[in-house]
C-alpha cells in the first residue's frame, strides 16, 4: 500500500445535473447524488470528481461561474453539499471539484463591475486592451464555435481577453488581488471538506497575457504558490490539472524541488489518451509502447491520471494528420462525430462497435497502465452518445439507471429534462441501464466491479513503476509489467482480433506461484509462462509474485 491516497485511487467523474434528480424538476441534484453513493461505493470508486458545481448561466455546462462560493441552486444548497461530503466520507469516497478560475462568466458580478467603469475596483481583475490587439483572431480553443480571443465590449469601451468563449472573460492572474481571491476560493472548499481540485485550463491560468503577443510568458511560480497554499490548508489535498501541452513541457507543471513535485500533484495524460486511441484504431500496441517510453519520468509524489473518455471531445491534436485520420476512419467516420478539427464527440462503447470483448480489453488496458484511472459516468454500463445534440453535449446525456421513464434519472416530464435521455436503439435506456446490469454477473457493470476490485489488490499499478516487456510478441499484443514493494504484476492485452499464443518464459525466474487474477475467460494454469493463450481482444492480468 502506497503512502498517498491519490496514487491508488479510482476517480469517477460526473455532472451533478445529469446524474440523478431527487426532486423531479428535471435537473440532477446533490440529494440525488447522495442517493447513489452506495452504487458508487459498490463499483469501487474512491474519489469523485464533480464538474463545476457553482451558480452559472450554463452556457458552457458550468465552466462559466457567476459565484465561486456557492453551489448552483438547481443542485441544492451548500448545506446539501456539506452533507454529500459527509456521506461520501462515510463510504470512504473523497470528493474533488472543478476549479475553473482561468475565467468567469461575463455575468459574474466582478465582470459586470469591471466593464462598467475604468475606476471599478474589479477593472484590473480582467485583461483589457484599449486598442484592437493584432492577434485577436489567434489562439482559439473552440474553432468553429469561437471566432476570436479578444472581443470589444461596448460598455467598457475596451477589448477584453477570453481564451475560451466570448462569454468567458479571462481573469488577470498578474493581479495580486486575483491570486489572493483564488486562494480564498480554494480555502473555502477545503474547509468544507473537499480533497482537492481538478484545475481547469492550467496553461492559460498561468499565462501573463500581453495584447499582440500570441506567446505570452507563463508564470509557473504561481503553481508553486497555489500548491503551498493548498497543502498548508489541508495536508492531503491534491491538485489534478488539465494541462494539454507537449510532453516535454509537462515536468515544469509538476515542479521539482530536490526530486519532489512541488507544483501540481497530478496531470491528465492527454498524450497517452491520443496514443491509446491510435493503438485501438490500428489494433497495434506500438503507440502505447511509445507513450510509455517517451513520457517524462515523474518526480516523487507526482502522478498521472489516465482516461479513455472525459466530458470533452477526444482530443487528437497531438497526433499527426495521418494518425488522426486513422483514428477518425475507425471511430469517427461521419463528419458529425467530429468536432473542433481535432476530436471526436462520442462515447467509447459505440466507438468500439459495442463489442463487449473490445470494451473490456480497452478498459482493462487503461486501468493497468501507470497512473490513477479516471472513469466517466455511464461508461461502466456502456452508454452511447446522442449526436443530435450540439457539440460536446452529445456525450453529456443523463445517467441511465433503470427501465423506468427517463431512465429512472428523473420523474419530470421528458420535455423538462436538462438534456434528453437516450431512448432509442442499441444504447437506449430500455437496453442499457444500471438495473438491468446490477444483478447480472455477466454484465459490463459487474465486470467493472470485478476489475476495480482486482486493481485494489494490485497497488503496483498506481504506486509502482510500469514498463513495457520488450520481447517478441504476436502482432496486436502488448505486454507490460508493474513493479513495486508489493510485488510484480504482468499484463497481456490483445488489441487485435486473432487468437494468439505468447511466450513470457523469460519471466519464469522471477515468478512465484504466478496466477491469472483477471482475464477475459478461463485460460487455465499459467504454467511456466511459455505458452500463454490469448484470445482476440483478450487480456490477462497475471500476478507474477507477491512482495512483502
Ligand atoms: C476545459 C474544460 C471544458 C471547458 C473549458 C473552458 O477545457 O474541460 O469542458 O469548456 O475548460 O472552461
Amino acid at each position: 500500500m502506497g503512502d498517498r491516497w491519490y496514487s491508488e485511487a479510482v476517480v469517477y467523474c460526473l455532472d451533478i445535473d445529469t446524474f440523478a434528480d431527487s426532486d423531479g424538476d428535471g435537473v440532477g441534484d446533490i440529494q440525488g447524488l447522495i442517493g447513489r453513493l452506495d452504487y458508487l461505493a459498490r463499483l469501487g470508486v474512491t474519489c469523485l470528481w464533480l464538474h463545476p458545481i457553482h451558480p452559472s448561466p450554463n452556457r458552457d455546462d458550468g465552466y462559466d461561474a457567476t459565484d465561486f462560493y456557492n453551489v448552483d441552486p438547481r443542485f441544492g444548497t451548500l448545506g446539501d453539499f456539506a452533507e454529500l461530503l459527509h456521506q461520501a466520507r462515510n463510504r470512504g469516497i473523497r470528493v474533488i471539484i472543478d476549479l475553473v478560475v482561468n475565467h468567469t462568466s461575463d455575468e459574474h458580478p466582478w465582470f459586470q463591475s469591471a466593464r462598467s467603469s475604468p475606476d471599478s475596483p474589479y477593472r484590473d481583475w480582467y485583461v483589457w486592451s484599449a486598442e484592437e490587439p493584432p492577434d485577436r483572431r489567434q489562439g482559439m480553443v473552440f474553432p468553429g464555435e469561437q471566432r476570436e480571443t479578444w472581443s470589444y465590449d461596448r460598455t467598457a469601451r475596451a477589448w477584453y481577453y477570453h481564451r475560451f468563449y466570448r462569454f468567458q472573460p479571462d481573469l488577470n492572474m498578474a493581479n495580486p488581488a486575483v491570486r489572493a481571491e483564488v486562494k480564498k476560493i480554494m480555502s473555502f472548499w477545503l474547509q468544507l471538506g473537499v480533497s482537492g481540485f481538478r484545475m481547469d485550463a492550467v496553461p492559460f491560468i498561468i499565462e501573463l497575457t500581453e495584447p499582440g503577443n500570441a506567446n505570452s510568458p507563463k508564470d509557473l511560480d504561481l503553481l508553486t504558490e497555489f500548491r503551498q497554499h493548498v497543502q498548508w490548508r489541508r495536508g492531503d489535498a491534491i491538485l489534478l490539472a488539465e494541462a494539454n501541452v507537449e510532453p516535454d513541457q509537462l515536468p515544469v507543471y509538476l515542479g521539482d524541488s530536490g526530486g519532489s513535485a512541488n507544483r501540481l500533484h497530478m496531470l491528465f495524460d492527454f498524450m497517452l489518451n491520443g496514443r491509446l486511441m491510435l493503438a485501438l484504431a490500428r489494433q497495434d500496441p506500438e503507440p502505447v509502447i511509445e507513450a510509455l517510453r517517451d513520457t517524462p519520468a515523474l518526480p516523487v509524489g507526482a502522478q498521472w491520471a489516465t482516461f479513455l473518455r472525459n466530458h470533452d471531445e477526444i482530443d487528437l491534436s497531438r497526433l499527426t494528420a495521418e494518425q488522426r485520420n486513422q483514428v477518425y476512419a475507425q471511430f469517427g467516420p461521419d463528419e458529425d462525430m467530429r468536432i473542433y478539427d481535432r476530436g471526436i464527440r462520442r462515447r467509447l462503447a459505440p466507438m468500439l462497435g459495442n463489442d463487449r470483448r473490445r470494451i473490456e480489453m480497452a478498459y482493462a488496458l487503461q486501468f493497468s497502465l501507470r497512473g490513477t484511472p479516471v472513469l466517466r459516468y455511464g461508461e461502466e454500463i456502456g452508454m452511447g452518445e446522442d449526436l443530435s445534440l450540439p457539440g460536446r453535449q452529445a456525450i453529456r446525456t443523463p445517467m441511465q439507471w433503470s427501465f423506468k421513464e427517463n431512465a429512472g434519472f428523473s420523474t419530470a416530464p421528458p420535455d423538462k429534462l436538462v438534456r434528453p435521455v437516450i431512448d432509442k436503439g442499441e444504447y437506449g435506456y430500455q437496453t442499457v441501464n444500471v438495473t438491468a446490469q446490477r444483478r447480472d454477473p455477466r454484465s459490463l457493470l459487474a465486470w467493472f466491479e470485478r476489475m476495480i476490485r482486482t486493481l485494489r489488490e494490485a497497488p503496483e499499478i498506481g504506486s509502482g513503476s510500469t514498463t513495457h516487456i520488450d520481447v517478441s510478441m504476436p502482432p496486436g499484443v502488448l505486454a507490460h509489467r508493474a513493479d513495486g514493494p508489493t510485488g510484480t504484476m504482468v499484463f497481456l492485452h490483445n488489441l487485435g482480433t486473432e487468437d494468439v499464443e505468447v511466450d513470457l518464459s523469460l519471466l519464469q525466474p522471477e515468478a512465484d506461484q504466478p496466477i491469472d487474477v483477471l482475464s477475459d475467460r478461463g485460460y487455465g494454469d499459467v504454467g511456466k509462462l511459455e505458452r500463454l493463450q490469448l484470445a482476440g481482444y483478450g487480456y490477462r492480468w497475471i500476478r507474477l509474485r507477491r512482495g512483502c
